[in-house]
């Protein structure tokens, strides 16, 4: 709780997020919280570019659907810094399951179970100090 260390997040409005165009609402959320933005692009990532980000889930019977669905539509990529932004995002993001996710967080205000082969909920966060720089360096490594 005292820790005061700088960091940085890869955050990812994934496409059912832009399709329902809820960019704005994201970013209102992460500045409102004191974040910054520090790089932010809309792309459309490439199926390698997602199979290396989403590496620690292959042979999962949900990666194959997850990288069709992160192929499906543009993705806006950012990077926010802060102290403890990559806990303080997956806080603000909610736990991976819409239908649970707490009320007043991303996921738990705007998305819900779709019936969907994979979950769909709007946005992405690094989820230690490694992963973020390792995913930085996929999304924004060679801009
Ligand atoms: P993310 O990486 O996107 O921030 O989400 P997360 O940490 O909350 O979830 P993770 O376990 O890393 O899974 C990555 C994404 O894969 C889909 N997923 N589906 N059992 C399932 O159907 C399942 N488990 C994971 C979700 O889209 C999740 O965000
Ligand atoms: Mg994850």
């Amino acid at each position: 709780m005292s820790s005061t260390k700088v960091e940085r997040t890869l955050i990812l409005v994934k496409p059912d997020g832009v399709r329902r165009g809820l960019v704005g609402q994201v970013i209102s959320r992460i500045e409102s919280k004191g974040y910054q933005i520090t790089d932010l692009k809309l792309m459309n990532p490439t199926r390698a570019l997602l199979e290396e980000h989403y590496a620690e889930h292959k042979g999962k019977p949900f990666f194959e659907p997850l990288v069709e669905f992160m192929l499906s539509g543009p993705i806006v990529a950012m990077v926010a810094e802060g102290e403890r932004v990559i806990e303080g995002f997956r806080s603000l993001a909610g736990v991976t399951d819409p239908t649970v996710a707490a009320p007043g967080t991303i996921r738990g205000d705007l998305a819900r179970d779709q019936g969907t082969k994979v979950v769909q909920n709007l946005v992405h966060g690094s989820d230690s100090p490694e992963s973020a720089n390792r995913e930085i360096a996929i999304f924004f490594g060679g801009k």
